[in-house]
């Protein structure tokens, strides 16, 4: 039987037998309307696409349900990945559901929530100073993980159409996804990273042929290798980032789509504060949609771009969520409030009155 979620797709993945796929039930994500919570101009319609709510908590699990189903297709030997957490905790496990290893390299800032799911499903793991963080120490751990994999029958979990093309069609199924659900949406506000996401978005909606949305690139402004891209730079940091945001701290892009995507699709970069990132993180979690503050990317760059004027009357917007709360506890504890809790018996004629 061929999986639902992603597997609907299966046609337009690159499998040659889709009865080799490896599925955890990833993608199939619900669309959650929030427009009622967040006081934009009348007309202006939002809605979340639940990326949150795969297997392990984000969308990297459509890439690596592809990227496993491609290594038992073709026999290869294993997984090796650079992380920031998530694509690492997907590939985990994926690989242990698949049977293979998967050897990451992972951002020594990860946090430990993702540490622990990549280590618990026995994935191997090995800290990386200024992975990430730095740009030359960024672009050469992920060459050597492209050439490594390369001489030793490995697959690369690169996240990044530049690396890994690919496991990047599993990305692709967002977009699918999205135009079935969502087929009036006029602006996609996707966060930033390495860029294979958003970049994922637009090949995507081409590859229907039909209409694509504005895709909104939202990034924070203490790694702006989009800014750097769009002025017809490499989208090379030259200083480290300083954002303090798990998965978007990629100070380089691994995708060299971004600039077309934005032009093709008439959308544009919208560069958000980590202040303003955590200001629509505590939105979202208190709205009961709990995600990690990336994950709340762009629903900041939204609510800077309804500021700014940049939001039309009548936008209908799609925010992509893309990894759950639970995967970032220090971010979550900030809305939880002080200590320590009430113990013992209650007073539940107080607490209901
Ligand atoms: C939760 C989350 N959101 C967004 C991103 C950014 O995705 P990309 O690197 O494809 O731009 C990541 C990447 O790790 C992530 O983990």
């Amino acid at each position: 039987m061929i999986p639902p979620g992603i597997w609907r797709f299966a046609d337009r993945l690159p499998l040659a037998d889709p009865r080799h796929a490896v599925s955890l039930g990833e993608g199939g994500t619900p669309l959650l309307d929030v427009t009622d919570a967040l006081g934009l101009p009348a007309g202006v319609t939002v809605h979340v696409k639940a990326e949150h709510l795969n297997p392990t908590g984000s969308f990297k699990d459509r890439i690596a349900a592809v990227a496993l189903s491609l290594v038992r297709e073709r026999s290869l030997r294993g997984v090796v990945g650079t992380s920031s957490g998530n694509g690492g905790a997907a590939a985990a496990a994926y690989g242990a559901r698949a049977g293979r290893p998967v050897v990451l390299l992972a951002l020594a800032t990860a946090p430990p929530e993702k540490l622990v799911q990549i280590r618990s499903a026995g994935a191997r793991v090995h800290l990386t100073d200024g992975l990430g963080h730095d740009p030359h120490t960024t672009l050469r751990v992920a060459e050597q993980v492209r050439a490594a994999a390369g001489r030793h029958g490995w697959l690369a979990l690169l996240t990044g159409g530049r690396y890994a093309p690919e496991i990047m069609y599993g990305a692709r199924t967002i977009a699918y996804e999205l135009a079935e659900q969502a087929p009036d949406a006029t602006h996609v506000y996707a966060p930033i990273g390495g860029g294979g996401l958003y970049a994922s978005l637009w090949r995507g909606y081409r590859d229907l042929g039909g209409a694509v949305p504005r895709l909104v690139a939202v990034q924070p402004s203490g790694c702006p290798t989009v800014r750097d891209a769009l002025a017809g730079g490499p989208g090379v940091l030259a200083e480290p980032s300083t954002t303090g945001i798990s998965g978007l701290q990629v100070a380089t892009l691994f995708d060299d789509d971004v600039p077309a995507a934005v032009a093709g699709s008439g959308g544009h970069l919208t560069e958000v504060t980590d202040e303003r990132v955590a200001a629509a993180h505590a939105r979202l979690v208190r709205l009961g949609v709990s995600v990690e503050p990336a994950g709340a990317t762009a629903l900041a760059g939204l609510l800077d771009d309804a500021d700014a004027g940049r939001l039309p009357a009548g936008a209908r917007v799609v925010l992509v969520a893309t990894g759950a709360g639970w995967k970032d506890v220090h971010a979550l504890s900030s809305l939880a409030g002080p200590g320590p809790l009430p113990h013992g018996a209650a007073d539940l004629e107080e607490l209901l009155a």
